[in-house]
């Protein structure tokens, strides 16, 4: 096994496995890197976000992305070539060599989870449970009326944090499918019990299809944020590791 192989090996989970991958965003690596390792239409979109701080994280993001996606597959980050599905979830192009990494990417303002997964479709949810919420305006938003009844038999102390994690399991599943927004959250239902840190759903990926078992899991990815990971059936595990560019901006196992 060459040098390139052991690093594509070590960063590669196996087939039942994922990774989540823990990104700080804020290394003063990362946003140096996305100048080398943005493609052009990253860097368009980059140029286009208004404000400092969004085009830093997204750049930030997208660096870190390449870097272990790279790693994953043996190719230059640089080289990295996205697909966008109809509603914008990126994949990598198909290139004919199995085994197929898929991955799914989610932030806050200073740090990001990139789940790897082999041959299976996943989906990560991440917010800082310090996030402002209007609650019972994202409970309309979110919750349909059966989720909304057994929502607020919850204490009222516990219902913000339990609405951030029920809002990471209901944009993690969209996410996995790639449907977006256009997915309307209310028109499936997961559990509102904030306790549940793993759970096994029949999911109909689309109206009207009979359901699918989809495995949610709580993160604990970091004490500030809560996430969740989703993917399809139950014959899988997830690991959590820490990511960091080395000095050379190569990615590193921390
Ligand atoms: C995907 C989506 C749910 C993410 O929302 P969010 O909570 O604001 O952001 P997160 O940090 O969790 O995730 C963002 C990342 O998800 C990934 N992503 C983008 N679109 C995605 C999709 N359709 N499915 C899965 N992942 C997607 C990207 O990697 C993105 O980060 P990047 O652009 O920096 O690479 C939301 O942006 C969305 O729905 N976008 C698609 C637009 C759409 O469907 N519109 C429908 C109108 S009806």
């Amino acid at each position: 096994m060459t040098p390139a192989d052991k690093a594509t090996a070590c960063h590669l989970p196996a087939p039942g496995n994922i990774h989540v991958w823990r990104i700080d965003l804020q290394h003063p690596a990362l946003l140096d890197l996305g100048k080398r390792l943005l493609s052009a239409d990253e860097a368009e979109r980059a140029r286009r976000l208004r404000f400092d701080e969004h085009r830093q994280r997204y750049m930030a993001g997208r660096s870190a992305m390449r870097l272990l996606l790279g790693k994953c597959t043996g190719s230059e980050p640089a080289a990295i070539r996205f697909h966008y599905g109809t509603h914008g979830k990126p994949a990598l192009a198909a290139t004919g060599s199995t085994p197929a990494v898929r991955f799914n990417f989610s932030n806050t303002d200073s740090r990001a989870l990139l789940a790897v997964a082999i041959d299976r479709d996943v989906g990560i949810d991440l917010e800082s449970r310090q996030r402002e919420i209007n609650v019972p305006g994202l409970v309309r938003h979110i919750l349909n009326d059966p989720e909304a009844v057994e929502f607020y038999r919850l204490p009222e102390a516990a219902r913000r944090l339990a609405l951030l994690t029920i809002w990471t399991r209901k944009e993690a599943w969209i996410k996995a499918l790639g449907a977006g927004f256009s997915r309307p959250l209310k028109s499936f239902s997961v559990s509102t019990d904030p306790g549940d840190s793993v759970q096994v759903l029949p999911m109909p990926e689309e109206p009207g299809e009979p359901p699918t078992d989809w495995t949610f899991r709580l993160l604990e990815a970091h004490p500030d944020d809560i996430a969740t990971l989703t993917a399809r059936g139950t014959d899988w595990s997830c690991r959590c590791l820490d990511w960091q560019p080395d000095e050379h901006g190569r990615s590193g196992l921390s």
